[in-house]
């Protein structure tokens, strides 16, 4: 029997993920439905019973309902605690099961896909909303030499400073910082990450044009096309400029493999993506 699996969010029209679970499932040769589900503002919740009592094995979950699906998880991987968010959740035994593979996705885009080790390196995280909360601990876990949070309200890089202190006690040597953009003049990073969503509304963030270390990886965590940050470190020098494409294909594949015990190869799907954008 074809086992049912969704995409949720508002809006979901153009997501990706069918696409991409379709192809990773007929790699596998996998018998596998996967979709993309709209659900109101306030109905998330009802979505979600609907989908169970249909049989779906699980879904994805994209803006504005990540934390949400976390809060309404029976348990919580430490991924997803980590992040209070969720992309991920599995419909096993009556119970739901709440994974964020979005940090995973990111580290595993950069070391593997785009071939920067983390470990030792100093990286700039800009961005202190969702997006960057879902990452910030997997960074912490990649061994980065110093991590810099940097975003244009200070508390709120600040609050997210205190969560990724929580877990960077115990690996010795690592620095982890909260600044503003005008505070980053000094310094310069090996990877700079903007999780911003400035790349929506096609603003550039105020940085200062010293950032960029000989060598250094800019990447977007938005797709589709080239953002203001990226045409920036461009024109700055950076040596690898990278959209969150390959990452969005790196989370799927991790919920792949969460779902179906089956890693795919996320290369020939990356290429395919490519060439439609
Ligand atoms: P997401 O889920 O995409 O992370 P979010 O939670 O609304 O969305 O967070 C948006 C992030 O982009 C925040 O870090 C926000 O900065 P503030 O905390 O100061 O609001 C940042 N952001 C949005 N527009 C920005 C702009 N014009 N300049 C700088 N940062 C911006």
């Amino acid at each position: 029997m074809t086992d049912k699996y969704a995409v949720i969010g508002n809006p979901i029209a153009h997501s990706k993920s069918p696409l991409i679970h379709r192809m990773f499932a007929g790699q596998a040769g996998q018998d596998i439905s996967y979709e993309a589900v709209p659900a109101p503002l306030d109905g998330f919740a009802a979505t979600v019973e609907r989908l169970r009592e249909e049989g779906y094995k699980g879904c994805n979950v994209t803006v504005p309902f990540k934390l949400e699906a976390s809060n309404l998880a029976s348990y919580l991987t430490p991924e997803a605690l980590e992040a209070n968010s969720a992309n991920t959740l599995t419909f096993k035994d009556g119970a739901i099961i709440a994974n964020n593979t979005d940090g995973a996705g990111l580290v595993r885009d950069i070391e593997l896909n785009l071939g920067v080790p983390l470990q030792g390196k100093r990286v700039l995280l800009m961005g202190a909303g969702g997006a960057a909360r879902g990452v910030l601990v997997p960074l912490v876990f990649a061994k980065v030499q110093r991590l810099v949070i940097a975003n244009r309200t200070l508390g709120n890089a600040q609050e997210m400073l205190l969560h990724g202190q929580r877990f960077h006690e115990d690996l010795p040597g690592m620095e982890i910082a909260a600044k503003t953009y005008a505070e980053l003049r000094d310094e310069q990073f090996d990877v700079v990450i903007n999780a911003t969503s400035t790349g929506l509304t096609d603003e550039m963030l105020p940085l200062p044009d010293t950032i960029f270390a000989p060598g250094t990886l800019a990447y977007d965590m938005m797709y589709g096309r080239e953002t203001p940050f990226m045409k920036f470190a461009r024109e700055q020098g950076a040596a690898i400029v990278s959209d969150g494409l390959g990452m969005l294909v790196e989370q799927a594949a991790e919920s792949f493999y969460i779902w179906r015990g089956v890693r795919p190869d996320t290369k020939p799907v990356m290429a395919k993506l490519r060439e439609k954008t």
